[in-house]
């Protein structure tokens, strides 16, 4: 079986004929490099945490030192990760002449970036982005190497005013960098075809961007193996995971 034959071929047309793809990732996109999503049955980050305690400014405040450990732990797990085949495949896609294909992702993970591609936007931060959450300095420093959860690390201090550094993420609460908003939003605008990969679209307001596409008719395409919050809005599905559906597509494009 060719891989042309695994590519729906409402969605392979739309490939094949798009000049400017814009590509929504969720944490769907980084399940088959073995980072956990948030919702997921049983395996879900959010059912075996709790947010209220570890990804909100209120956690912060009450107990940095939960906070930090909790993130310390995510960021081993991402760094022990590789990027997959659908990582990559969007790179090779991007790299393709005459095709502009910009990612806008809500992921915090920099598996992207590791598998060759440009981000044009990480609208719920950077794992790796740490500042002051005081003075807001970035901050020189990094997570300590752990590999198991541990329940509490005294985040490290600012260099510049003594402050507790943080995260780069976007906690609940938090309004996303608006630099990052708008350009997604301009992103879908401009598109020929918009790809929602791996999101369960439950998150706003990151889950409005594939709205903006469909409000100036731009085609849109979830991957994803489950029915999510945003399956009723776009024009095509494919219940397809990402590691499989994404290079099937692009090594279909010629
Ligand atoms: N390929 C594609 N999609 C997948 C795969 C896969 N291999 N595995 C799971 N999915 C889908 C699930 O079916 C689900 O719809 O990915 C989605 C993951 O949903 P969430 O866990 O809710 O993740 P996401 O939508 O990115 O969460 C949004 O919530 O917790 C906050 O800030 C956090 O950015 C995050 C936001």
């Amino acid at each position: 079986m060719s891989a042309s034959d695994r590519v729906p071929t409402e969605i392979l047309d739309l490939a094949r004929s798009a000049r400017r793809v814009t590509v929504l990732t969720g944490a769907g996109m980084s399940a088959e490099s073995g980072v956990p999503t948030f919702r997921d049955a049983q395996t879900g980050l959010w059912e075996r945490f709790d947010p209220a305690e570890l990804a909100t400014p209120e956690a912060w405040e009450d107990d940095p030192a939960q906070c930090w450990a909790w993130y310390a732990w995510r960021a081993s797990l991402v760094r022990r990760a590789d990027p997959h085949p659908g990582h990559v495949a969007l790179a090779q896609w991007q790299a393709r002449p005459g095709i502009d294909l910009w990612i806008s992702t809500q992921n915090v993970d920099d598996l992207h970036e590791r598998a060759g591609a440009g981000v044009l936007a990480h609208v719920h931060g950077n794992l790796f982005a740490l500042h002051c959450a005081s003075c807001g300095a970035p901050a020189d420093v990094d997570y300590p190497p752990i590999t198991e959860p541990v329940a509490r690390l005294d985040p490290p201090g600012c260099h510049q005013c003594g402050g507790p550094v943080r995260p780069g993420v976007v906690w609940f609460g938090e309004t996303l960098p608006e630099r990052a908003f708008q350009d997604s939003v301009e992103a879908v605008q401009e598109a020929d075809l918009v790809l929602v990969v791996g999101t369960s679209g439950l998150v706003h307001p990151a889950a409005s961007i594939p709205d903006f596409a469909g409000a100036r008719g731009v085609p849109v395409v979830e991957i994803n193996p489950r029915v999510s919050k945003v399956s009723g809005s776009v024009d095509h599905v494919w219940r397809a995971p990402a590691g499989q559906a994404l290079p099937a597509l692009v090594s279909a494009l010629d």
